[in-house]
């Protein structure tokens, strides 16, 4: 099994619509490979979690980088895993960037990841969460 975590950056700013639409055809695909992860959106920026059966997570990384939605995807984490840390999510989605009155954008991503024991993965999605809470 493997994880892959990458950052990229969103061509235009991605409305809702495009975003619903980006997460029902990830959630139909990557159930049917055995691929689950998370999604974080903030700003244009997207961070995303893949993770699953070595070959799924590639085939379906290599199709996500060659959306034209998005560029300069960069890999921050890609190795080997005992088990998954979002078994629950074809496709977890996180908007990061617009506060709730129920507390800041660091605030939900950290209830959002707190289940996440893996300390290398929790601490991007900890980072990410920061850079984009002011
Ligand atoms: C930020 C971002 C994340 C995406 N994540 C996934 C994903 O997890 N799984 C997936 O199948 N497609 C994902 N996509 C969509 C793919 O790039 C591509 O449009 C889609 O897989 C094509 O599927 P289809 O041939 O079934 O229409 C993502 C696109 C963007 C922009």
């Amino acid at each position: 099994m493997r994880r892959l975590i990458y950052i990229s950056t969103a061509r235009t700013a991605v409305s809702k619509q495009e975003l619903d639409e980006i997460l029902r055809v990830s959630r139909r695909n990557n159930q049917a490979v055995g691929v689950t992860g998370l999604l974080i959106v903030g700003g244009r920026r997207f961070l995303q979690a893949l993770e699953g059966p070595s070959e799924s997570v590639m085939t379906t990384y290599d199709r996500i980088k060659a959306d034209d939605r998005h560029f300069a995807a960069v890999i921050l984490s890609d190795r080997e895993i005992a088990e998954r840390s979002f078994s629950e999510w074809a496709m977890g989605y996180q908007p990061a960037g617009t506060p709730r009155a129920a507390g800041t954008v660091a605030s939900d991503v950290a209830a959002l990841i707190a289940p996440i024991i893996d300390p290398i993965v929790h601490a991007y999605f900890e980072e990410f969460a920061k850079k984009h809470a002011a």
